[in-house]
């Protein structure tokens, strides 16, 4: 009984965990973009952003984390045999990736809030793809354990997720290209009207 308690926190915490990391990057690109506005609308919006992502960060990304992990240790702890499987042996590789992504995060999160964050939108949207592709592998590893499929429907399956992914930032490089190209000629009307 105990043990179905602790899976279904576990599910819980990294619903929440994952919910929070997904939108943490989304405000980073919106931070970023921000740039682009004229005063004063700049710096409202990276104040704003800067309060949204420390919020995001301290009360429901961290407590996800610490919830799934805490659940994930009542499960060994009632199950210790699971240790010794190996899929688990992979899954936490993974996790161990996934608490580094989550403590980038935060880092990034503090350059951006002084303007010394480096990545641009279009990096950022990249960077965001990361943790669909640890949840793929984490959940799979978590369901099918020892018998991880490895035939052709797994393959199109990721490759689906990849075009996916591949698909998304073309899109939104298409869509920036675009609105630089209006803003162009917007202002290329405007001097004319002047001249
Ligand atoms: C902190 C490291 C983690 C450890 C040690 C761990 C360990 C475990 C264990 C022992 C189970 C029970 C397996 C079973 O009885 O079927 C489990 C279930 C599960 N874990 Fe984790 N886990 C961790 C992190 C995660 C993360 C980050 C995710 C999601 C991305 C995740 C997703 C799942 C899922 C979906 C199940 C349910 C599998 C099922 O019932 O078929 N785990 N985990």
């Amino acid at each position: 009984m105990a043990y179905s308690w602790f899976k279904a926190f576990h599910i819980i915490g990294f619903v929440v965990w994952f919910a929070g990391l997904f939108y943490l990057v989304r405000l980073f690109i919106y931070h970023v973009e921000a740039n682009q506005e004229p005063e004063p609308a700049r710096t409202i919006l990276k104040n704003q952003y800067q309060i949204m992502e420390k919020r995001l960060y301290n009360i429901i990304t961290t407590p996800g984390m610490l919830v799934t992990v805490a659940m994930a240790i009542g499960l060994l702890s009632t199950e210790p045999d699971v240790l010794k499987e190996g899929w688990l042996h992979i899954k936490l590789v993974f996790v161990t990736l996934l608490i580094g992504y989550h403590h980038y995060c935060s880092r990034l999160m503090k350059k951006l809030a002084v303007d010394e964050c480096r990545w641009n939108s279009q990096q950022l949207r990249a960077l965001n793809e990361a943790p669909t592709v640890m949840l793929m592998v984490i959940v799979l590893l978590a369901v099918f354990k020892n018998n991880l499929p490895t035939d052709t429907t797994v393959w199109v399956i990721f490759a689906s997720i990849i075009l996916m992914a591949v698909t998304i930032q073309l899109y939104a490089k298409k869509r920036k290209r675009d609105k630089e190209k209006l803003t162009a000629e917007l202002a290329q009307v405007a001097q004319e009207q002047v001249s």
